[in-house]
């Protein structure tokens, strides 16, 4: 689109009490600050700006990863102050520039459009974008005059108590032509009762200078502007309402969608259902026809007609098609648990891959190890990876049988269609076919217990 994009960024946040920058606050697992940043991306202007200034490092860097040429404003002086910092980026810059605050992250791509499209039809200088609030706070005001056109904005701190009573507020988007921008900016003071300089002192002097101003109304939930905690949460559960929308167009069903928290960045597979308390983050795939219940999966990829049973923990996992997980299974790191596998409760994998068709149904720990397919892990099996000093690698080749409670002491291998008897502690490798066994005998005792209870009851021991 002809014209450039300016984002503020710069900003303390000090209404959030935290260390952290405002925008680099997560939203749907991604900084606030990105979902600006993507639909500015979107628009594809000519130049796109991101002013920062507190902590300017870590939110430069975001910027540039996303394709961003941030500007610093060091100190913060307000707003008008921030937009200047453009200006020697821009100078000569002929047409429209958008401004808009990294703190409103619901911004969307169709209300920016229709208001550049409003701003170009009605050949306007400045273009704001208001919105009618039943509960105006914190919001700077639009001041009408008698006629009904914008006259200025008043900010809340500096505003009369009439004036607190309009609920027509700023969104802080706006649309210059970017020569009347910084003239006007030139004349802004900081006479206010935040000693700042007011980037909508602008509209104030647009006024007085007869330029055309055109003001546009959006929806008010897009344009809530993150200023404390209790927003993040409210904006929180707008975006998680608006992904959820979009991924049961997209077939997915929920059976509670309050429920159900899926990452800005998640894919999701058609047919595939999630059940109450699921939190799908981070670079998450999911496949079709899969079946997910309460749990949590991070950075992870699971195929097409996967079952995740309850309370399920899974990072930087992969889990291919037909595989059952859970319930209370914790994928680590590294697993990969290969096609039709099974994964049963209480079974923590780390850096570990269970073959095709395999099977680990109950209470193991599988870590640093690489098992063949068609593999049965009994119950109570536990690799032992960690010597105290090093880790090692546990191999189990293809239709191994491993009897319960069996200790695999790392590193070792068993090889093919080997057998290892229950209760076994396997220290050396296991040849091919062969069955490993190694407990002390068991002696039987005759009749030692009926004897036992015998003498209790005399009350001899
Ligand atoms: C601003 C508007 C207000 C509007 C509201 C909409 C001004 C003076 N007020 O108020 O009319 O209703 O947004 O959400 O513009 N920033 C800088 N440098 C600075 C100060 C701020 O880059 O020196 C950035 C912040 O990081 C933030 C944005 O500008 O992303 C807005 O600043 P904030 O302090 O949140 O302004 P509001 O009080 O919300
Ligand atoms: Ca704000």
């Amino acid at each position: 689109m002809k014209g450039a994009a300016i984002i503020l960024a710069a900003g303390r946040g000090t209404r959030m009490k935290s260390r952290l920058a405002k925008v680099l606050h997560p939203l749907a697992g991604v900084p606030m600050l990105s979902h600006v940043i993507t639909l500015v991306r979107s628009l594809q202007f000519e130049h796109s700006l991101l002013i920062v200034g507190h902590q300017a490092d870590s939110v430069s860097a975001l910027a540039k990863e996303m394709g961003l040429m941030p500007l610093l404003q060091d100190p913060p002086l307000g707003t008008g102050d921030a937009v200047r910092k453009a200006e020697e980026v821009l100078r000569g810059f002929q047409g429209p520039v958008l401004i808009l605050n990294g703190d409103t992250p619901l911004l969307r791509e169709e209300t920016i459009r229709h208001f550049y499209a409003c701003y170009q039809e009605e050949k306007a200088t400045v273009g704001l974008l208001t919105v009618r609030l039943e509960y105006p706070k914190g919001y700077g005001r639009v001041v009408r005059k008698q006629s009904g056109e914008i006259s200025r904005i008043v900010e809340e701190k500096d505003a009369t108590p009439e004036e607190r009573l309009i609920n027509e507020v700023n969104t802080g988007v706006y649309l210059c032509d970017a020569a009347f921008l910084f003239e006007a900016l030139s004349k802004v003071r900081s006479d206010n009762k935040q000693n700042e300089y007011y980037l909508t002192d602008i509209i104030g002097i647009a006024v007085s200078q007869g330029e055309h101003l055109v003001g546009v109304e959006a929806s008010c939930e897009e344009v809530i502007g993150v200023n404390s905690r209790a927003n993040l949460a409210a904006v929180e559960e707008l975006m998680r309402k608006r992904i959820n929308r979009r991924w049961m167009d997209e077939g997915v069903t929920m059976i509670d969608p309050s429920r159900v928290r899926i990452g800005a960045a998640v894919e999701i597979g058609a047919d595939t259902v999630l059940y109450p308390g699921v939190s799908l983050e981070g670079e998450t795939v999911i496949g079709s026809g899969v079946q997910i219940y309460a749990g949590r999966i991070r950075d992870s990829k699971v195929g097409d007609n996967v079952i995740i049973k309850d309370h399920c923990v899974i990072e930087n996992a992969g889990v291919e098609s037909g595989a059952t997980i859970g319930p209370f299974a914790h994928l680590r790191p590294g697993s990969l648990v290969r096609k039709e596998a099974k994964v049963g409760n209480f079974v923590e994998m780390k850096k570990a891959e269970l073959g095709e068709g395999s099977k680990a149904s109950h209470l193991s720990y599988l870590g640093d190890a690489t098992i063949g397919r068609g593999v049965n892990i009994g119950a109570g099996t536990i690799t032992c990876n960690y010597d105290g000093l090093k880790k090692g690698q546990t191999i189990i080749k293809d239709g191994v049988f491993i009897g319960s409670d069996t200790q695999l002491v790392a590193p070792v291998t068993v090889g093919e269609g080997a057998l290892i008897a229950a209760g076994t502690t396997v220290t050396k490798d296991v040849p091919s076919d062969a069955l490993a066994l190694s407990r002390t005998k068991q002696e039987n005792r005759l009749e030692w217990a009926k004897k036992r209870r015998a003498r209790q009851q005399k009350g001899v021991n």
